[in-house]
């Protein structure tokens, strides 16, 4: 007489399931985000993330990664759907998305931030009460403007765009007087183009620990890699490789090629 083998089931189990580290990561992100993921004029990927993922999937832990394009604003279902295996994508850990994902320990610092066209008449926080402001769609930034309206007693409309560039066009062209997005990426806009400034004032930094940039920031935020639930031998794995590269100076030095000071 023939019973079940109650050990096949797990032996098909265990033939599909994920090796704990792949050969090569997929790594959904939202492109472009400058300077964290974009495009050289050449057409090459690069960014803060990309020599990140480099150093530490490449040089630590020997495999390869490839960037996967995606809507931010659906990038965690679609991990969770199992469309790639990491989010990479400057993306702040909050507790709301600590439900749907686990993340890595934290890789960067950002805030929350305002940008405006120079010639405005806003030139302080108070002064964004009956203004419209741009965000992207998802993102921190679009919960700090939500922040600010509730603040306002509703008085202020926020625009939200897929990406990030969809805000900073409709700032130029008088769409939104304002857009409240990452730090790093509003210098970076701020930096190449004429007439755009950050609003000033004292903001949440002024009182924590980090040195205060020299403008209003609403938040502080840490970035972190994210991964499925059950992915913890991989996360674990990348938490030392992260580890490694702030020891070894790799860290230092994708900073500083992305980063003054
Ligand atoms: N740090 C912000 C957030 O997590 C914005 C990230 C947007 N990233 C991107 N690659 N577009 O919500």
């Amino acid at each position: 007489e023939v019973t079940a083998d109650p050990t096949a089931t797990t032996e098909t189990a265990e033939a599909t399931a994920e090796p704990t580290v792949p050969e090569t990561v997929v790594i959904g992100s939202d492109i472009p985000y400058r300077p964290f993921e974009y495009e050289t004029t050449s057409g090459d990927l690069t960014g803060f993330d990309v020599d990140i993922a480099a150093a530490v999937f490449e040089d630590q832990l020997g495999i390869d990664y490839e960037f996967q394009p995606t809507s931010f604003d659906s990038i965690i279902p679609s991990l969770n759907n199992g469309n790639f295996r990491i989010i990479m994508s400057a993306m702040t850990i909050n507790d709301e998305r600590d439900e749907e994902v686990d993340f890595s320990d934290p890789y960067f610092t950002a805030y929350q931030t305002v940008i405006v066209r120079e010639d405005s008449s806003i030139s302080a926080r108070a002064d964004l009460e009956g203004e419209t402001v741009g965000v992207q769609k998802g993102t921190t930034g679009a919960g700090a403007a939500t922040g600010l309206q509730e603040e306002f007693g509703g008085d202020l409309s926020i625009n939200e765009y897929d990406q990030i560039n969809g805000a900073f066009q409709a700032l130029l062209n008088g769409q939104v007087n304002a857009v409240i997005n990452d730090n790093t990426v509003n210098a970076e806009f701020a930096n190449e183009q004429d007439g755009v400034v950050f609003l000033k004032g004292d903001g949440v930094a002024a009182d924590s620990d980090q040195d205060a940039p020299p403008y209003l920031t609403l938040t502080i935020e840490s970035y972190g890699i994210a991964f499925r639930e059950d992915d913890d031998e991989f996360l674990e794995r990348v938490n030392e490789a992260l580890a490694t590269i702030r020891e070894n100076g790799t860290y230092d030095e994708v900073y500083s090629e992305y980063f003054a000071g």
